[in-house]
């Protein structure tokens, strides 16, 4: 008998996505499919919609809080967006992903911040950034029972080390250096690892490489399953659009038009209208009237 829980939404019921779902889709060639969320609404839409994985990335502090980058964002505000995504998504498998500083101080914050993800964010795993360096922290979390994705190439966390947001991995002594990195992540306990911004082929010699799932973004076609940043998709993120999304909708271009749609109607009182309004029986009006 199945020990994975399975969530009935009315006519349909589907299985909750586990690390082993990650794993067995990879064995059966079916492609995994993640995206971010970092509030309610937006879970709910994503889980709704099928999808295997929902990432609260850091990505939150660019696309929701408006900071420069991801290196501001802190536990608590991880924490708080992780609690809003796991109200709203009960299908995915729920990914936190650790902020600047959370884990790259000691091992043992490392998994006591893990730690506080799932206790307290309400997530089914951690995701962190880097390689070699990162092995004793994720062999910690792991040993704790937190399910790690690793995450490397370009690593928005070393956004000043790395020169900016550039594709890694282009030469071959640094194409080795990924593939060394990918082996040692599985090796301490990865159940997966995102491959963000690197050569296509390179992604696919990994992915096959490996028995663990990659997850791609901007690495092509030959990873195991591919994520976007939800705000770059919808068009929701007005800064700029990555060269690898594809965006399905332009929402910042449609939320203009409503904003500016409902200033013009108060403005011209053509909103509130009649159906928008309170009405007061006839009999309790004319009683008040003659009351005053
Ligand atoms: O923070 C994030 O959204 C990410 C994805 C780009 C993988 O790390």
């Amino acid at each position: 008998m199945s020990t994975v829980p399975t969530i009935s939404t009315g006519a349909v019921t589907r299985k909750k996505m586990t690390t082993l779902g990650f794993r067995q889709k990879k064995e059966r060639g079916e492609p995994i499919t993640m995206l971010t969320a970092y509030d309610y609404p937006t879970a709910l839409a994503i889980d709704n919609a099928g999808i295997d994985s929902i990432l609260v990335g850091d990505s939150l502090g660019m696309v929701v809080l408006g900071y420069e980058n991801t290196l501001p964002v802190t536990m608590e505000e991880m924490l708080h967006h992780s609690r809003a995504v796991s109200r709203g998504a009960k299908h995915a498998l729920l990914v936190g992903d650790m902020p600047f500083m959370s884990y790259q101080v000691s091992v043992e914050d490392a998994t006591r911040n893990a730690g506080r993800f799932l206790q307290q964010g309400g997530m089914d795993a951690v995701k962190l950034e880097g390689g070699r360096e990162r092995v004793d922290a994720i062999r910690a979390i792991t040993g704790s029972g937190i399910p790690v994705m690793g995450h490397l190439g370009l690593t928005p966390q070393s956004v000043h080390q790395l020169g900016g947001f550039r594709a890694q991995g282009k030469t071959a002594s640094a194409a080795k250096r990924l593939v060394e990195d990918a082996l040692l992540l599985e090796e301490a306990g990865c159940f997966s690892i995102v491959l963000e911004s690197v050569p296509a082929r390179l992604a696919e010699l990994i992915s096959q490489k490996l028995s663990i799932p990659t997850i791609g973004i901007g690495a092509g076609t030959g990873c195991d399953g591919q994520v976007l940043v939800t705000h770059d998709l919808l068009g929701l993120f007005d800064r700029f659009t990555p060269k690898f999304v594809k965006k399905y909708a332009n929402f910042h271009a449609e939320m203009n038009k409503a904003f500016s749609d409902y200033i013009e109607d108060v403005e011209t009182k053509r909103f509130p209208a009649q159906e928008h309004s309170v009405e007061m029986d006839d009999k309790e009006w004319e009683s008040l009237v003659k009351g005053l």
